[in-house]
């Protein structure tokens, strides 16, 4: 009897249970209500990828919602009233990308939820007053599907309705149930910063090892949980399959983190490290069961108040998205998260161009010389200095002898840019001060002809770069914003790097949160307006956005090169950023270090862990419409014949095979350049080098291409003899199988340009 109840209580659960599967049929995703909770689950090849998983979000009591303090969550008390399945299948073309066209072809599924809750008010005031009662709130709310052949996207909708229209979030909770205890590349989850080395461990393990992962002297951390990670987050089975949690479109919201349960957890709650903030956001832990371990559960980037998004309906959120494949090359190809995100907005793109540059940048990281004018006040006040009466350190790059040099430079070279740092006042006292006036964005110093250079510049076929730190003082940068951009239109700029180095003003407020993240979006909005490419620096991770704003050419959001003069980053370093950061659109990884010996020509002891042959392959493997050739043009003049490869690359592809990939071992990949009939391919490997098996299967029938290959030579190592080179020439065609050595730390380039 016991038995037959159970079987009938499950009735309605069963028959609500919905399925939908990808396009090839391989992934399928089902949907369906577990005791009053939405719950999904994802298999692949007939394999769980994702174990019954709830979705929902806990609502903040709080003056500012439409609810007040009877706000009440969207977690349970939910029934499925529609449910509608459609087909999508589009092929779109994007202004710059690793292909010329992109096929969007998926399968939907979206289920409208009822929730019906009666809520017993809270005693009134005033004891005389009677009427205490049982209010019954019915409320809507939409959930997306949809699956892809390379994976899902899930989303949230909240249509405008009486009983749910002004609401705060107090956390996100999408869970991803995990199968097992997999291997994981996983960064520290932080509400500001993604500059740390990638950590390759058993989710298990993950606790133990974040201490050590966290970047502490970063200029601004702040992690939440001992199991917080970032997306995306790319991990392995034990049987083989390669899964990848991200997310896409993400405006109007915060970043999600993922806060993994494992053994030890206890409850969700925070647990603020690092950061100078005042106090930990919600505090009290979530009430609602704990998920088993090895789920993870999303966990969104609070802002200054500790909330962590401010909602009018008719809204959503961004999608959450989950990539599954048998062969990792898959997660390198995938374009689900550009799929997921809105088709382009800007109407006319013809000023967008991929762009190669070079800068007065890597002498200011490496110490040698600075970006501020004068050592000569403790800090400054812009209004108060008369920047032509004050002294000169001697030290100052941004001046007009060594820009006109990195323009001859570029001109020569056919770089189409060059980018100046330290051009504007301001840099006497910059960062970390929580100054808000650091900078106005048009005033040169005195040694930085604006008109001048830009002229000469224009004159040999190069433009200036625009460089914009913010010290993170967002109000001011938004008060400048349209002079600046109206000063670049003026002399000729159309890129700007941004830069959002230190804690965040208005104090209190994070890199990732939704106000921080509405910020980004107006600078890219207002710079497209102006006709202005962007380039974020500690901004916020991508998540395809480059789809629908395709004027956001590139980013940093992880540890870039710099680091290899803060000490180096490991080998293996470029051979995981392509299945983590870059899944939501390029880096602006600033490669080409040909001195890997910092030394030889400045005063700091730290080397690039990388071979020449090997920072030549990163034009290939990190895949960017922005690359700099980052070296001092002397160092590029002692390695010419290496440099030929930085001038012949392309950076705007029409097509892209990915040969080889393991995550964090080796990637090697093939890509014709947009317009013509040439393939460039390269290969980065780790510390423990790899033998490329080029298959020239990609190229043209019948057809001869000169083909000049940069390895590494016999002896070459990333710290013995990391310029160690040779250049080889030969003819190939098609069908031809070419296995090229790379050393410990180091790759290959190669040009096969058509006969
Ligand atoms: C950090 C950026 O990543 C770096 O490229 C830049 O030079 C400095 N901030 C100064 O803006
Ligand atoms: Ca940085």
């Amino acid at each position: 009897m016991k038995k037959i109840f159970f079987l009938l209580s499950l009735l309605p659960m069963m028959a609500a249970a919905q399925t939908v599967t990808s396009p090839d049929g391989n992934i399928a995703l089902t949907f369906s209500i577990d005791d009053g909770r939405p719950t999904y689950t994802m298999n692949y090849k007939g394999k769980a990828v994702v174990l019954p998983s709830h979705l929902g979000l806990e609502l903040a009591k709080d003056k500012h919602a439409s609810k007040g303090m009877r706000e009440t969550d969207l977690m349970d008390d939910f029934t499925i009233v529609d449910t509608q399945t459609s087909t999508f299948d589009e092929t779109w073309r994007p202004v710059w990308g690793e292909t010329e066209t992109i096929r969007n072809h998926y399968n939907e599924l979206c289920v409208t939820l009822q929730q019906q809750k009666n809520i017993v008010m809270p005693p009134p005031a005033n004891p005389d007053v009677r009427g205490r009662g049982v209010e019954t709130r019915v409320r809507k709310m939409i959930i997306r599907f949809r699956v892809y052949d390379d994976g899902i996207g899930l989303r949230y909708e909240f249509p405008q309705q009486d009983e749910l229209n002004y609401f705060l979030i107090k956390e996100e909770h999408t869970e991803f149930a995990m199968t097992g205890d997999h291997t994981a590349w996983w960064l520290p989850g932080d509400y500001d910063t993604q500059e740390q080395e990638t950590q390759e461990t058993r989710l298990s393990e993950i606790r133990g090892r974040f201490r050590e992962a966290v970047n502490w002297g970063n200029s601004s951390v702040a992690v939440f949980s001992e199991t917080g990670v970032q997306t995306a987050l790319q991990m392995r089975t034990d049987d083989g399959l390669y899964i990848n949690i991200h997310e896409a479109a993400c405006l109007d919201y915060a970043t999600m983190h993922l806060e993994l349960v494992d053994q030890q957890t206890t409850s969700l709650t925070t647990k603020l490290m690092g950061g100078s903030n005042a106090y930990t956001p919600n505090p009290t832990p979530s009430s609602y069961p704990l998920p088993k371990p090895f789920t993870f559960v999303s966990h969104l980037t609070p802002d200054a108040t500790g909330l962590k998004g401010a909602m009018q309906t008719p809204c959503h959120t961004p999608w959450r998205t989950v990539m599954v494949s048998d062969d990792a090359r898959d997660m390198l190809s995938s374009n689900l998260i550009l799929n997921l995100n809105e088709p382009c907005k800007i109407e006319d793109t013809s000023w967008i161009h991929p762009t190669k540059y070079c800068g007065v940048w890597w002498e200011m990281i490496v110490g040698k010389s600075s970006w501020n004018y004068t050592d000569e006040f403790p800090s400054v006040k812009l209004d108060q200095i008369d920047w032509n009466s004050v002294r000169p350190n001697g030290r100052h790059a941004a001046n007009n002898e060594k820009v006109r040099r990195y323009i001859d430079f570029a001109a020569k070279n056919g770089l189409d840019e060059v980018l100046v740092e330290g051009w504007n006042v301001g840099w006497e006292d910059w960062a970390n001060l929580w100054k808000r006036d650091v900078f106005d964005f048009v005033t040169p110093y005195p040694d930085f002809d604006l008109k001048a250079l830009n002229d000469y510049a224009h004159s040999k076929g190069v433009r200036l770069m625009m460089h914009h730190e913010t010290s993170s003082s967002t109000q001011n940068y938004e008060r400048h914003l349209e002079n600046a951009l109206q000063l670049m239109n003026r002399y000729g700029y159309d890129a700007v790097k941004t830069g959002y180095v230190g804690d965040i003003i208005p104090r209190g407020d994070h890199h990732y949160s939704q106000s921080m993240n509405n910020h980004y979006a107006y600078v890219i909005q207002q710079a497209a307006k102006h006709h202005v490419m962007v380039n974020s620096h500690e901004a916020t991770r991508p998540t395809g956005l480059c789809r629908t704003y395709p004027n956001l050419v590139g980013g940093e959001s992880a540890r870039g090169t710099e680091y290899e003069a803060f000490g180096g980053s490991r080998p293996d370093h470029t051979c995981i950023l392509p299945f983590t950061r870059l899944q939501g659109g390029p880096m602006d990884y600033t490669p080409g270090i040909f001195e890997t010996k910092l030394s030889t020509w400045s005063n700091n002891p730290s080397w690039a862990r990388i071979t020449i042959a090997g920072s030549l392959a990163l034009y290939l493997t990190m895949y960017s419409p922005l690359q700099m050739a980052a070296d001092l043009p002397e160092n590029y003049e002692r390695f010419d014949d290496a440099f030929q490869f930085i001038r012949d690359v392309a950076v705007d592809w029409s097509d892209s095979k990915y040969l080889e990939a393991s995550p964090a071992d080796y990637i090697t990949v093939a890509r014709k350049a947009k317009g013509t009939d040439n393939w460039f391919v390269g290969g980065k490997c780790d510390e423990n080098g790899h033998v490329a098996v080029v298959r020239l299967d990609f190229l043209d029938k019948g057809r001869k291409y000169e083909c000049t290959l940069y390895a590494d030579a016999k002896d070459a190592h990333y710290e013995t003899n990391p310029k160690a080179y040779q250049i080889t020439k030969k003819t190939v065609k098609r069908g031809d199988v070419l296995k090229i050595k790379e050393a410990p730390g180091g790759g290959f380039a190669m040009s096969l340009f058509a006969k």
